[in-house]
């Protein structure tokens, strides 16, 4: 058969993630992440995964079962996952275990570089179960995630 299955032929989709406070982006301590807005940066992403082909679905919640539902939710719909959970980094094993039952390959990124800060930012629940973790990059840590994301998937 020389058929192109669907599959083959169907256009990759991720969902970019931000979790809590993150909204306040460009107001919240811009000392540690800069003055660019969530708004900005989900524009430079859209762009981007327009450069690649790729459909993008954006969500920030403040809440983790939202979080959690969202994971859930993207089984069937999304391909990969980027993910920024902010502050549940450090404490959401639901956060993890929705990742680890979706098994959707997951890119976590920060914006700062959270071995550089304090000791109870250095630890992700998320981390051993991502393909891979950028931080440190500010805006462009979602972006080299995307990139890292897609290449991961298509090479
Ligand atoms: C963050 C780092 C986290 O420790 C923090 O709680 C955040 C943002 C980052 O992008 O640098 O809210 O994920």
């Amino acid at each position: 058969m020389s058929g192109v299955y669907p599959e083959s032929s169907s256009k990759l989709s991720f969902l970019i993630i931000h979790g809590p406070n993150l909204n306040l982006l460009g107001v919240r301590e811009p000392g540690i992440y800069g003055s660019v807005t969530l708004e900005s940066i989900n524009r430079l992403l859209v762009e981007k995964a327009e450069s690649f082909g790729v459909d993008l679905s954006v969500i920030q919640s403040n809440h983790e079962g939202v979080l959690v539902d969202a994971i859930q939710n993207s089984l069937g719909k999304h391909q990969g996952i980027i993910i920024n959970a902010a502050a549940y980094t450090h404490t959401s094993v639901a956060i993890r275990d929705a990742l680890s039952a979706v098994k959707i390959p997951t890119v976590e990124v920060h914006l700062s570089n959270i071995y550089q800060r304090e000791i109870f930012r250095h630890h992700s629940y998320i981390a051993p179960i991502a393909v891979g973790q950028i931080s440190g990059f500010g805006a462009n840590s979602y972006l080299l995630g995307l990139e890292a994301l897609y290449q991961h998937l298509t090479q």
